[in-house]
């Protein structure tokens, strides 16, 4: 099935089972690997068991020494945004950007033990759910009674009744659209990666919208200065408010302007913001001449906690949106779409007003980086 025919009729609307998916997948990362991403500081981690007819639910780092026996069954490790940390999870998750970045959002690498899972449930959020060594058995639902068991450490269905079951074999993938019911559960050790993205709430976003327009100049200059009340007479109700308060910020919140552009530029800013665990590395002080040179022989990288987005004004990186002149966007959006330009396609561009000077600050914040391979 290609990209477009997914899109067309599958996304969002109905799960659908690929065989062989990846055929002959190997893992991103090996089991060593992700106990080790599991036991760091900046990695968010979660241990899941289902011990003695007990869900619990613990939160890393964890030492290995602190996870329960390989030998013992019914328990699952859950690493997130294993893709800002290894570059086959990363490569992995690029094969889904056929789907925007903007609704993108990590690969969660899940090893389980015999009869492990995480209980039925339902995610918020569409998932592609691949398996990538040993077996485990799915089981869906298109119920729509979705009501969690009370007072439990993780979200359960208390009512799970299966439609459709199926085990999945390495290079099996499962695609679920939200709200899906679902239950995998471990066939001796496996590993899954769920392809996870991301769906703004509008109400959260409304929010975020309105500190971001009371921050903006353009046409809110009305906002700026003070509640001003000479000529207030005294009170004998102190407590009252005065009626002119309200009235005067009413007046400023009713002469707030914005527009679908404000819109597309607050969205760009506020969804290109890094992933709060992301942190980017220091960088050594390079001259710009020196950087200039290295980066035409090399091309250039997005640091994989980057996030790069555009809309037709603007490009937006971690949280910062630029107003490119038209020769500049071009060679953004192509670093956007492509997460690297190439050393051609950086000695084509370096000479334009900005653009090294730009990269130079980026690379120095730790957001763009030279690239370690010629790309
Ligand atoms: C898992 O990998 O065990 C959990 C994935 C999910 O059900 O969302
Ligand atoms: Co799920």
């Amino acid at each position: 099935m290609t990209p477009a025919v997914f899109m067309r009729e599958i996304w969002h609307r109905k799960p659908l089972l690929i065989r062989q998916a990846v055929p002959g997948i190997v893992p991103p990362v090996s089991r060593e690997a992700l106990f080790d991403l599991a036991d760091r500081e900046d990695v968010e981690s979660r241990l899941v068991s289902y011990f003695r007819n007990r869900w619990k639910l613990e939160h890393g780092p964890f030492a290995e020494d602190n996870l329960p026996s390989r030998k013992t069954g019914k328990w699952t490790l859950l690493v997130q945004g294993v893709n800002l940390h290894d570059q086959a999870a990363a490569d992995l998750m690029s094969q889904f950007r056929f789907v925007p970045d903007a609704r993108l959002d990590d690969v969660m690498i899940s090893y389980a033990t015999d009869g492990g899972g995480v209980g039925p449930h339902f995610d918020s959020y569409d998932v592609f759910l691949l398996q990538v060594s040993g077996r485990r058995r799915w089981r869906i639902s298109s119920q729509t009674r979705l009501d969690l068991i009370p007072d439990m450490p993780l979200k359960i269905l208390s009512d799970f009744t299966a439609e459709e079951e199926w085990v999945l074999e390495p290079g099996d993938m499962l695609y679920l659209p939200p709200q899906y019911a679902h239950d995998g559960v471990a066939e001796g050790e496996c590993m899954t990666a769920s392809i996870g993205f991301r769906a703004p709430a509008y109400r959260e976003l409304a929010g975020h919208f309105l500190a971001w327009l009371s921050e903006t100049v353009e046409g809110n200059e009305g906002l700026d200065g003070r509640y001003a009340d000479a000529g207030e007479t005294a009170t004998a109700h102190p407590a009252q408010m005065p009626a002119g308060l309200a009235r005067a910020v009413a007046e400023r919140l009713q002469a707030m302007k914005w527009n679908g552009a404000m819109v597309s530029e607050f969205l760009g800013s506020h969804l290109s913001e890094p992933k709060q665990s992301v942190m980017f590395a220091e960088v050594e002080e390079i001259p710009l001449r020196k950087y200039t040179k290295l980066a035409q022989a090399h091309g250039v990288v997005l640091a994989p906690g980057s996030i790069a987005l555009y809309d037709r004004t603007h490009f937006f990186l971690n949280g910062e949106a630029y107003e490119p002149p038209a020769n500049l966007a071009k060679w953004l959006r192509r670093l956007a779409d492509h997460r690297y330009l190439t050393a051609e396609e950086v000695s084509a561009c370096a000479a334009l007003p900005d653009l090294m000077d730009t990269f130079h600050d980026w690379t120095l914040e730790g957001w763009l980086q030279i690239a370690p391979v010629r790309v």
